[in-house]
């Protein structure tokens, strides 16, 4: 907790605004590349996806992308925990999750009525998107091992029933993944400021704010 509040006066240290990027470009390596692997051998007949969205020339060099995107992922998202965890930044920025705030800023963002005026707090359905697709990507990292190598994985393809369950999985953490991308990047540009907050900083966190271990109000103004 300290350890950010004291090294960091600004929203977004030059180390999150990093380790963000860098998700983000591996994220994408990951789904272009998974629709290409996916597109060998299709869960559902009437799915394939195009070949102008998808990456790799065939299923082989797609798998190949895949892992390239996958170590940076996996290592840059061990390094974003390590730091969320032990910077006290997830607590802080993250916690709590009050249900209550949460309907009631769903139903103002689906009314296109929630205000995000104060950067320097995420709202509650902010805060639950972004717990959300950690936890998702989180499993996105199992379910991809278990059909990476189902043999020496065994106890983790038992986790979704059987090798099928476990590809079901990965389709449903990979749509989940995209709908929240879709989403998100669609708040960003609605709202720019966020954007420029995570391109070169953000607001300057005041005084107060610094030195407080305690969670902050959760909805913005
Ligand atoms: C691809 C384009 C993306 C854009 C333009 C984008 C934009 C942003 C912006 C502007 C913020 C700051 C929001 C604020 O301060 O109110 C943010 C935060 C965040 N984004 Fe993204 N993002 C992208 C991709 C992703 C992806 C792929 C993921 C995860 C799968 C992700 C996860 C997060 C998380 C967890 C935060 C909170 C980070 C923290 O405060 O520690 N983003 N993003």
């Amino acid at each position: 907790m300290e350890l950010e509040m004291k090294s960091s006066i600004i929203m977004h240290p030059l180390a999150v605004r990093l380790m963000h990027w860098t998700n983000a470009a591996a994220m994408i390596v990951m789904i272009m590349s998974g629709w290409k692997i996916y597109n060998d051998e299709v869960l559902f007949g009437f799915l394939h996806f195009p070949e102008e969205i998808v990456l790799g020339i065939w299923a082989q060099h797609a798998l190949q992308w895949h892992f390239l995107g996958m170590w940076i992922l996996v290592l840059n998202g061990l390094a974003y925990l390590t730091y969320g965890v032990l910077s006290g930044r997830f607590r802080r920025l993250f916690f709590p999750i009050s249900p209550r705030e949460l309907v009631r800023e769903a139903v103002a963002a689906l009314r296109f009525r929630l205000k995000h005026t104060d950067l320097t707090h995420y709202n509650a359905v902010q805060k639950s998107l972004y717990v959300g697709v950690i936890l998702v990507v989180a499993l996105q990292v199992v379910s991809g091992l278990a059909i990476w190598k189902p043999v020496q994985f065994s106890f983790l393809v038992s986790l979704f029933y059987d090798f099928q369950g476990a590809r079901l999985a990965h389709f449903a953490g990979m749509t989940a993944i995209v709908l929240f991308i879709l989403v998100h990047v669609s708040l960003a540009i609605l709202v720019p400021r966020t954007l420029l907050g995570m391109l070169t900083g953000g607001p300057r966190l005041d005084a107060s704010r610094e030195t407080a271990v305690t969670p902050s109000p959760t909805s913005n103004p």
